[in-house]
């Protein structure tokens, strides 16, 4: 099998196993794990904030995220097809209890004049503006990035207006090596970020919130209202510090990856290929005569796993467990079944 269904197929490497066996462990809940301590300290550095939080996965890190920068029935601003309002089953509204407002984007950029236009002055019949959420890079785009000008733009108005930003930046990592750009520049104007060890980075559980201390003391407490308050975490921590020192510079080779079966997929007349930025592939498949669940089906019998985005949309994703050959090889099997 080749599975491009996602980045978070891929598996520890024997370094972050071995990691964890030498891990000085203790009790997280009461600040007593060294990995931990360790890896929320390079995490916060890396980032250019102040402090950092281990959270179980991105899902929680939004959530908590969300809880920490707002009140019940306060206003959330974020692109129409974000992951945090499409794929995190509502938790901003069933827990955060926020109301989510949606802008139509541009590859998943939120249009600075929209915002503007979207954060209404205060009226007592509105709710309160609070937060604005960027996603970076934005999955549904098809892993497109979402440059520094925007991310400052974003900032500039939401600030200017009183409210916070977050950036859902599960693949941030991603983004930085797209623009080769130091990450904490990216984030430069960004309030918190979250971002996860689990996906192209290889390590099995965790992601990270960041942001100042006092958010992050704030939302320490509120991971542990959801129950994300861990004990010897440190077991968590440990793959995720070789994920963070070791496995960030080599998302090049996914993104290569990538851009080679955008080519090759070109080359087939009834595809529509999205642009390319980093380590997803989207492709419109309405001229196939497929839908998306009978194309998977197709592509699988042939040994090919991707994942359906949309009726006649599907999504591969490269990661460390593909290799050039596989994508040569892919290529070659799609245009074979669509000949
Ligand atoms: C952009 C984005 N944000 C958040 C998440 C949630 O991460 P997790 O699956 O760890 O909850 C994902 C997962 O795919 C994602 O793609």
């Amino acid at each position: 099998m080749i599975d491009l269904r996602s980045d978070t197929v891929t598996l520890p490497t024997k370094e972050m196993l071995e990691a964890i066996l030498d891990a000085k462990l203790g009790d997280d809940v009461s600040r007593e794990d060294e990995t931990v301590l360790e890896l929320e300290e390079k995490a916060a550095k890396k980032m250019g904030k102040e402090a950092a939080l281990l959270v179980t996965s991105g899902t929680q890190g939004n959530l908590v995220s969300v809880m920490t920068h707002t009140n019940k029935g306060d206003e959330v601003f974020m692109e129409s097809e974000s992951h945090v309002y499409y794929y995190e089953v509502g938790g901003m509204s069933a827990i955060a209890g926020v109301i989510p407002h949606l802008i139509p984007g541009n590859r998943g950029q939120i249009p600075p004049e929209k915002l503007e236009e979207a954060i209404r002055p205060p009226d007592i019949h509105y709710p309160n503006p609070r937060l604005v959420i960027i996603e970076n890079t934005h999955n549904r785009a098809g892993g497109a990035v979402i440059p520094p000008e925007n991310m400052k733009a974003i900032s500039d108005i939401s600030h200017d207006k009183g409210l916070s930003v977050h950036v859902d930046g599960a693949r941030i990592f991603n983004a930085a090596i797209a623009l080769n750009m130091d990450v904490s520049k990216l984030v430069e104007p960004v309030d918190t970020i979250m971002f996860c060890l689990s996906k192209g980075l290889s390590a099995p559980i965790g992601s990270l919130v960041v942001g100042n201390e006092e958010f992050i003391e704030k939302a320490r407490k509120n991971r542990k209202m959801i129950g994300g308050g861990m004990r010897q975490a440190g077991v968590i921590a440990a793959p995720g510090l070789v994920a963070l020192e070791k496995m960030v510079d080599r998302l090049k080779e996914d993104h290569d990856n990538a851009k080679k079966l955008e080519k090759h997929l070109r080359e087939i007349p009834s595809l529509n290929v999205w642009p390319v930025e980093t380590n997803i592939v989207l492709i419109d498949i309405s001229n196939t005569g497929y839908d998306s669940t009978q194309f998977l089906l197709e592509l699988e019998k042939r040994g090919i796993k991707a994942v359906p985005f949309a009726r006649h949309l599907v999504r591969f994703t490269t990661h460390r467990h593909i290799t050039e050959k596989d994508v040569d090889e892919a290529a070659a099997i799609i245009k074979e079944f669509l000949k």
